[in-house]
């Protein structure tokens, strides 16, 4: 049906016979001659319907937008001044000898020219073949595909296999819900979907197999956004025998090859490691943008006796934070605009927003600020702020006070806001590694430990001891890839001891009869001569997202849930016959 794609004629094909086939992606009747712009998915390629071939002239005539067609005609050089330099087979065109139609269509409900990106994005799901006609999607899946391609490749040329796990399985916790499936063959019992193939990997390393990798679909029912989707994929990695800095060093590797064969961008070498308390502190975040040049400044001790309780009280809780963000030039920020990012930090929590315009302080000093706060700030503490945050005339200086979790999200989200808005962000690639995460964060209402990253990530081994004497200080051998803002891929040194593990487990308040409902497979495991281990998991969809330079994770996913997590496409979920209810052993409550 075809001898070449329309996007790959040009001069070389000049005189030969070809055969397309394609979807009419415009047509356009000149005064006699009929052009069509035939597209596949390598692009478009002009056809020229002349009149003296009255055939394949009125089967042109027929066909309209989103038409199927099979072209065979002759490809030739576009007279002088009609070339399109706009277009890759802008300097060549194909004279129809043979048109036939394979197909017609109905008028798609999105354009596929520029302007279907506009359609709404509920349109967009519904009819998403068509949508995924659009060249831009197109391309989008292609860089996909090639993206895991690379890195098959890589983990291929290290040794890694490639093992599949089990979709059908039981709950692994990785903090959100689970997707069940009910047992016909066990009434009243439940699969679950793996959130991870977690615990089947490490099982895969006490089965010897030293270096395992998946592609790996993943299923978290959790409230969804941009960079979240309920079904996602992994490429999921774990190796035996390897500590941490060999797992980074190998798995950036991995990344900065990507990168540079995929997009032609090089990565530094090495990645910049931060402490999880060092971003916490500077940025308020453990994923932090660094393509923003502002940082959190503390200021706590300089507020500790200031005659404001909004200050001094976080100042002295040991909970609590108070800092300052020095915005350069930010004196020219109107009040509204002011007022509109007091709002902003209100999404996280915060209570306010205080501020100080420094409008001339070389000149008059305090007299030369402008701050509602300023009544309540003795001298030292505003010489204490302007020295430490070096704020210089017409920048503005922000502050944020309250329990430190509440001050990092609302000042560091303000620190991105801010960057975004006044073309802060410098260019290009900024990644990096968090590391020495805390093992466990206590919940903020019950007051108990949760694991930070999941229940099999490993203490440091000289702090083993802190488990019983000061959990909250025990720190992890986990670490996190961050990629402009977003967390790309993380991951773990596991536990490969059963009593450590036993020992973790108790303290999460998981009592030894769940800890062997749960996971009394892998319990037992380790007791039969588990490696060291330990890997990490990339977020493909996420990876993906950025390369491609889209805004959404459904982006970049051919047939993506929306928000309430369902397919527009297919109607899923949907209920299901009563009979299969009965087969199932299920009985609904109620349907809304
Ligand atoms: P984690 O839960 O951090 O680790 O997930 C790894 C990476 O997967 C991506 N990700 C998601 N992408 C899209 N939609 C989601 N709902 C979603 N949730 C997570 C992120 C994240 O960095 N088993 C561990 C890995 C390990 O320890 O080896 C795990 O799943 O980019
Ligand atoms: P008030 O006395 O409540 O009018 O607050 C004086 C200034 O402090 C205003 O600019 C508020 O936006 C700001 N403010 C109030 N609470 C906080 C807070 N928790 N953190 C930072 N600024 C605050």
């Amino acid at each position: 049906m075809r001898s070449h794609y329309c996007g790959d004629l040009n001069r070389e094909q000049v005189g030969q016979e070809v055969s397309l086939s394609g979807w009419v992606h415009r047509r356009r009747d000149h005064g006699g001659v009929i052009f069509i712009d035939l597209r596949d998915r390598s692009g478009l390629i002009q056809v020229v319907i002349d009149p003296d071939n009255p055939e394949t002239f009125r089967l042109a005539e027929q066909a309209r937008g989103e038409f199927v067609l099979r072209v065979e005609g002759l490809v030739r050089p576009r007279p002088e001044g009609t070339e399109n330099p706009d277009m890759p087979t802008g300097e060549v065109e194909v004279l129809a000898r043979v048109l036939t139609i394979l197909n017609s269509s109905e008028t798609p409900p999105i354009q596929l020219d520029d302007h279907g990106r506009d359609a709404a994005e509920e349109l967009r799901l519904r009819y998403r073949y068509i949508d995924l006609r659009r060249p831009e999607m197109q391309e989008r899946l292609r860089q996909r595909s090639r993206i895991t391609r690379n890195l098959r490749n890589f983990l291929d040329a290290h040794g890694f296999l490639d093992i599949e796990t089990p979709i059908l399985t039981k709950s692994t916790p990785e903090g959100a819900r689970d997707y069940l499936v009910p047992s016909r063959t066990h009434p009243g019992e439940f699969f679950a979907l793996p959130q991870s193939p977690q615990l089947f990997k490490q099982l895969l390393m006490m089965s010897g197999m030293d270096r395992y990798y998946q592609i790996a679909r993943c299923f978290r029912d959790e409230d969804l956004r941009a960079d979240r989707q309920p079904e996602f994929t992994q490429l999921d990695i774990e190796v035996s025998f390897m500590d941490e800095d060999e797992l980074m060093d190998l798995t950036e590797e991995m990344i900065r090859r990507l990168f540079r064969e995929v997009l032609g961008a090089e990565l530094p070498n090495p990645l910049p490691r931060l402490t999880y308390a060092e971003s916490m502190r500077r940025f308020g975040s453990d994923r932090p943008d660094l393509r923003v040049p502002l940082e959190l400044i503390d200021v706590a001790d300089l507020m500790t006796e200031v005659d404001f309780k909004v200050f001094a009280g976080p100042a002295k809780d040991p909970e609590g934070r108070v800092v300052a963000l020095r915005l350069p030039k930010g004196g020219e920020l109107s009040r509204k605009a002011i007022d509109d990012y007091g709002q902003f930090v209100g999404i996280y929590g915060a209570k306010g927003l205080a501020y100080i315009k420094v409008n001339d302080w070389t000149g008059q000093g305090r007299e030369g600020l402008q701050s509602p706060i300023l009544k309540f700030l003795p001298d030292a503490a505003v010489a204490g702020i302007m020295a430490r945050t070096g704020a210089q005339d017409g920048d503005l200086v922000f502050f944020g006070a309250d329990k430190a979790n509440v001050v990092n999200e609302a000042i560091g989200a303000l620190r991105v806001k801010l960057g975004q808005d006044l073309g802060l962000m410098a260019e290009g690639w900024h990644p990096l590694w968090v590391v020495d995460f805390p093992m466990f964060e206590r919940e903020p209402h019950t007051g108990r430990w949760t694991a930070l990253h999941h229940p099999f990530t490993s203490p440091k081994e000289d702090q083993i001891g802190l488990l019983e004497s000061n959990p909250g200080a025990c720190l992890s051998r986990a670490y996190d890839m961050v990629l402009n803002g977003t967390e790309i891929g993380g991951g773990s040194i596991r536990i490969h001891r059963e009593e450590v593990q036993r020992q973790v487990l108790k303290l999460l308040a998981i009592s030894d009869e769940q800890a062997e409902d749960r996971f009394g497979f892998l319990l037992r495991a380790l007791k039969y001569g588990c490696p060291p281990h330990g890997g990490l998991a990339f977020g493909m969809d996420r990876l993906v997202m950025l390369m491609t330079g889209a805004s959404s994770i459904r982006d970049v996913m051919a047939f993506p849930k929306t928000q309430t997590a369902a397919c527009l496409l297919t109607s899923a979920p949907s209920p299901v016959d009563q009979a299969q209810l009965n087969e199932l052993a299920l009985r609904v409550k109620s349907r809304p």
